[in-house]
């Protein structure tokens, strides 16, 4: 077996060596609306579909039906890879930001740290317990933004971004984790899990001249080697495509 996983999105194993390293964790940033659950989800169904490798989605975001009806506009029929005991969906929304505001109300207790990182050490556990029901290859956890908004504490939202980020690492999978830009003027913010993460790749919208284009860049991905250029990518009835020889800049 190859050291590196083919993605699924159509161009992008060109840009990284053939694919993301097995068993790493990549962390796949973007603005709203740049595709980030459909990037992860091509990566998963893809994964089922041809290479026999079977995944997890675990969902801060939303809940099953709307992931499993939202994905078949692509024709990545989840339900059936589901009844196929080739995909499980963990639906983590209890972790959301909706979910402490239930709880804020009902009793400050449960929004203690403790019970906070106590959620997390069940996810994982949850998480392992699945991985092996189905023996599964591929992880998505979408999305870590959904986390930050449940701990507003600075030093609290870090640690918990880390503990998960390492708890996934240690896990015998390929995981994609898929979280918000945040912006600083205009230079981005790195964040600490950045740092922990073997990969990164960021999707993003340029606007110049009245027209927007899609933009994707890997920005680093340990013991590969990559293109690092800016290249577009597009989105449509078929998922994501990478387009790894052509520029987002006009040439003149
Ligand atoms: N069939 C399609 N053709 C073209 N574009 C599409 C199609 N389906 C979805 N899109 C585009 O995909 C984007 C949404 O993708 P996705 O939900 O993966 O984004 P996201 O980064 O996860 O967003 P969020 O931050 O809201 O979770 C939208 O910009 C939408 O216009
Ligand atoms: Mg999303």
């Amino acid at each position: 077996m190859s050291e590196h996983m083919p993605t699924g999105v159509v161009g992008l194993d060109e840009l990284i060596s053939g694919g993301f390293p097995r068993g790493r964790v990549i962390l796949v940033l973007g603005g709203p609306g740049t595709g980030k659950t459909i990037f992860a989800s091509q990566f998963l169904y893809k994964g089922i579909s041809r290479h026999g490798e079977n995944g997890i989605f675990v969902s801060l975001d939303e809940g099953k039906n709307h992931f499993c009806s939202e994905m078949l506009k692509f024709g990545w029929d989840f339900k059936k890879a589901e009844e196929e005991g080739k995909f499980l969906f963990v639906d983590a929304t209890r972790l959301s930001r909706v979910a402490m505001l239930k709880e804020k109300m009902m009793k400050e207790e449960t929004s203690s740290l403790r019970g906070k990182e106590l959620q997390i050490d069940r996810l994982v556990e949850e998480l392992q317990e699945k991985i092996q029901q189905i023996g599964a290859k591929r992880v998505v956890l979408d999305t870590l933004a959904s986390l930050f908004y449940r701990f507003s504490d600075p030093i609290e939202r870090r640690t918990a971004g880390v503990d998960l980020i390492e708890a996934l690492s240690d896990i015998n999978v390929t995981t994609i984790v898929t979280t918000e830009l945040s912006y600083l003027g205009l230079e981005r913010n790195l964040m600490d899990e950045e740092f922990l993460v073997h990969g990164v790749i960021m999707m993003q919208t340029l606007f110049s001249g009245g027209t927007t284009t899609r933009a994707l860049q890997v920005e680093k991905m340990r013991g590969t080697n990559v293109n690092p250029n800016l290249v577009p990518y597009t989105i449509d009835k078929n998922g994501i495509e990478v387009f790894p020889a052509m520029s987002v800049f006009r040439e003149k």
